[in-house]
């Protein structure tokens, strides 16, 4: 039996999912009982990527959502809204929803699961976040049964993708950046990757489905590469670095009810022998430790056309197998686990002061006897344990750059001997602070 497929939007990720619904040979025979019936675009007069019949094509979402020959819609326009809508709205008309939406779903997914359970449809999102990389269906029944202590991770593509060529071809950012545009891996609007905001969606959703309740978006510290100097590249490689932009969603010690957690997305320095430090171009990696199964890697490419359609089209599959399964009817009494038991737990971020980690610090201050003596006091006075404390040659006269490595120590002590750092009259500027693994 044929299933009538509804696409909303044909850019990057739309195409790569027409072109796979195209060409079913050699794919699972579901694919090729899934049909294209019709495909929402904002502009008809666009060149397409994929020869589709004209009229498939609308301007009118609303009207693809509603029309009874889809079976199943896929969001794939990005942006908010009419996406949230959208969704609810095919939702209510008992439509399963699959998208790779990761800011519908990192604000709205509580809301968009609830809608999802009552007419006991799927809501499947495998591609919102890491590509290809299958992470959503592991989180939710692969490792169900795992204490999740951590889940950190290279969760964007763009952003790995510029870090990796200025690391090894000391490329000019605005110049990979371009590229990362030219190849689909960027977001409509790619400030939401280079400030960090793409990944924040992708740990909340992370996080979210790790530890069993829905984690505030907006309450994630997040810092992007987009201040990142070249600079701070250079001195971590040769401090045996790697610096990437890391999320990580960590449990914190608390009652059993309430899980606390430290969410964060900002750029990190990475030991090379890390296993996320060798990850690089578009690929992201997502290191799950959980108790009892230890640590399990997913490593794939993080963006771009193909290894997002990949990710959709499985998701497509899963629920076309399940309506084959139950006589073509539906998909009543949701088989997917988060939908059957929803959150079970409230998750609270914890203030960052309380915190714990390493930290990258990189000075300028003049070059004079006693300025390393008076920093190493800062640190003490406040309990920051240094690991280690170097000087860079600069090219400007009597003036020095320092970089400081510190042991894992409070966040507010940390604070503390920063702001007693920036009072010291040799400290001309604090020019860079990072985190280190
Ligand atoms: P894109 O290339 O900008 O494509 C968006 C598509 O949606 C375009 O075809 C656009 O129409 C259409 N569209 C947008 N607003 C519309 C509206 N109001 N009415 C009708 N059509 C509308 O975006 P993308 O890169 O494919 O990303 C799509 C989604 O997938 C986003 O949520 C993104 O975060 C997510 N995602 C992307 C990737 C990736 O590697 N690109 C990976 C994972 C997830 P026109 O073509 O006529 O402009
Ligand atoms: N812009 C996103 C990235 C797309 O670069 O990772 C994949 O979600």
């Amino acid at each position: 039996m044929t299933i009538g497929i509804g696409l909303l939007g044909l850019g990057t990720v739309g195409a790569g999912v027409a072109a796979i619904l195209a060409t079913p040979a050699g794919r699972h025979p579901l694919v090729g009982e899934l049909e294209l019936r019709r495909v929402a675009v904002r502009d008809l007069n666009r060149p397409r990527t994929v020869a589709l019949a004209a009229e498939l094509l609308s301007t009118d979402p609303e009207a693809v959502v509603d029309d009874p020959a889809v079976d199943i819609v896929v969001e794939v326009m990005g942006g908010l809204e009419p996406a949230r809508s959208l969704i609810l709205r095919a939702i209510a008309a008992g439509k399963p929803v699959v998208t790779a939406n990761k800011a519908v779903i990192a604000r709205y997914g509580e809301e968009i699961a609830a809608a999802a359970a009552r007419s006991g449809v799927y809501v499947l999102i495998e591609a919102a976040v890491g590509g290809g990389i299958p992470i959503i269906e592991p989180l939710k029944q692969s490792l169900g049964a795992n204490r999740i202590q951590r889940v950190s991770g290279i969760i964007n593509g763009t952003t790995n993708y510029i870090l990796s060529r200025m690391a090894a071809e000391g490329a000019a950012y605005s110049d990979v950046l371009a590229d990362a545009q030219r190849l689909g891996y960027a977001e409509a609007d790619p400030a939401a990757d280079v400030q960090g905001g793409d990944a924040a969606d992708k740990i909340a959703i992370l996080a979210g489905l790790a530890y069993g309740g829905p984690v505030p978006r907006e309450a994630i510290p997040t810092e992007g590469i987009d201040q990142l100097d070249a600079r701070d590249i250079a001195y971590a490689e040769q401090l045996g670095y790697v610096v990437k932009l890391l999320a990580v969603a960590q449990a914190m010690p608390g009652e059993q009810a309430e899980q606390l957690l430290d969410v964060r997305v900002h750029p990190t320095l990475l030991p090379k022998a890390h296993p996320l430090a060798g990850v690089n171009g578009v690929n992201n990696a997502i290191l799950v430790e959980g108790d009892p199964v230890g640590q399990v890697m997913f490593y794939g490419p993080g963006a771009g056309a193909g290894p997002t359609a990949s990710a959709v089209v499985a998701d497509i599959l899963n629920i076309a197998g399940i309506r084959q399964a139950t006589g073509g009817g539906g998909t009543q009494a949701p088989l997917d686990p988060l939908l059957a038991a929803g959150s079970w737990r409230d998750c609270r971020l914890v203030e960052s002061a309380v915190t714990s980690h390493r930290n990258y610090l990189r000075l300028r201050t003049s070059d004079r006897a006693g300025v390393i003596g008076a920093i190493g006091t800062c640190f003490g006075e406040a309990g920051v344990s240094i690991q280690s404390i170097v000087q860079f040659e600069t090219q400007s006269a009597g003036g020095a750059e320092i970089v400081v490595i510190t042991h894992e120590v409070c966040e507010a002590n940390f604070r503390q001997a920063l702001a007693a750092i920036e009072a010291l009259t040799d400290v001309q500027a604090v020019a860079a602070c990072l985190r280190t693994l």
